[in-house]
């Protein structure tokens, strides 16, 4: 059983009693669905791992309700609050080195000296952090290594059973995870292209040091949520499309290609706001008609990779990656 909670104060009193006893509560961000536990519980952090079937070493998100209180658990310099001052609340993510006095539970990061932070924008789910009065530890609220939710629905699709509860608070606006910028090291490391867009990060910090691709860093920090295969449909994936097959379904971005099996467009305007906002759902959408009707392959077009493109591209890629990468 998992309760479906309204995002109104009835569903805010009852998602915080649920992680106050310790259990696993989905919520909306402005990015994608988190699976909510309390941060600071090892028992609770645990539980986040064996719902999702996540691998331990893999750390995740704490979620805090303002910058004070998320600076408060790491050791932040001054791009960490310049940066702070400009995207925060939003959909960015800043790995730091952890304060001495951090009370967030080393399972949740994995056993490293460092913790990713970030404060969403999504006023429901900065309530519901302000309500428990803890952070929130919160991957994606999918099976490991499944499209990310952007749905009450799609959560359930994956964790129905497993979690106490989620709270719908309807599609996610952004529709891709959040920017994870590493501020640990001299130069800035883009480890995940998200929701907030490197020109917007550059035009703050410069140029991003050349850390290497995102994929040179997650192989580097060994860290599956970064790993090639990852976010990936049942049916395999074709990127860069210039024509489709009958046998295929195609993932279109502007106007569609002629011919395909079935069609799922991102933006008809060519809009990657839009783009970001419907993928996992377009990807979801097709994989389920895709196999109904027998089809072979999902075909995406070319998504340009300038702003929200680039985290479009990078999740494009990983759906498409071989997969046990
Ligand atoms: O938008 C988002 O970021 C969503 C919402 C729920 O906030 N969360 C999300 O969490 O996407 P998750 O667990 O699916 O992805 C977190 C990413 C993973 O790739 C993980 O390896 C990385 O952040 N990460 C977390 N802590 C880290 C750390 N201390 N050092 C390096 N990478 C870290
Ligand atoms: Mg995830």
């Amino acid at each position: 059983m998992t309760e479906v909670l309204t995002q109104d104060r009835a569903g805010l009193a009852r998602a915080g009693a649920l992680l106050r006893a310790g259990a696993l509560v989905a919520f909306a961000t402005e990015t994608v669905y988190g699976l909510g536990a309390d941060a600071t519980s090892g028992r609770a952090v645990a539980s986040v791992f064996a719902a999702k079937g996540r691998p331990h070493f893999n750390p995740l998100i704490c979620h805090y309700a303002d910058a004070d209180a998320a600076l408060a658990h790491v050791q932040p310099d001054a791009r960490a609050r310049r940066l702070a001052n400009s995207f925060w609340p939003g959909p960015l993510t800043l790995v730091l080195p952890r304060s001495a006095s951090c009370p967030v539970d080393l399972l949740a990061s994995a056993g490293l000296a460092t913790l990713a932070v970030r404060v969403p924008a999504a006023e429901f789910a900065r309530a519901l952090i302000g309500t428990f009065g803890r952070p929130i530890a919160a991957p994606s609220a999918n099976r490991s290594g499944e499209v990310s939710p952007t749905t009450p629905a799609h959560v359930l699709a994956g964790l129905y059973g497993r979690i106490a509860a989620v709270v719908d608070g309807g599609p996610c606006p952004v529709g891709v995870e959040s920017t994870v910028l590493d501020l640990t090291g001299y130069a800035p490391v883009l480890l995940r292209p998200g929701g907030v867009p490197v020109e917007a990060i550059e035009d703050l910090l410069g140029p991003l040091g050349s850390g290497g691709t995102p994929a040179q860093a997650s192989r580097a920090l060994r860290s599956p949520g970064m790993l090639a295969s990852h976010y990936a449909p049942a049916l395999p994936l074709r990127l860069d499309a210039q024509d489709v097959a009958a046998d295929e379904a195609l993932l279109a971005f502007g106007a569609p290609l002629p011919g395909a099996g079935a069609m799922f467009n991102l933006s008809a305007s060519g809009d990657l706001t839009e783009a970001a906002a419907n993928l996992f759902a377009g990807l979801r959408a097709l994989d389920a008609e895709g196999l109904r009707h027998g089809l072979q392959r999902i075909a995406a077009m070319p998504v340009p990779a300038w702003g929200l493109g680039q985290a479009i591209n990078d999740r494009l890629q990983r759906a498409a990656a071989p997969r046990g990468l």
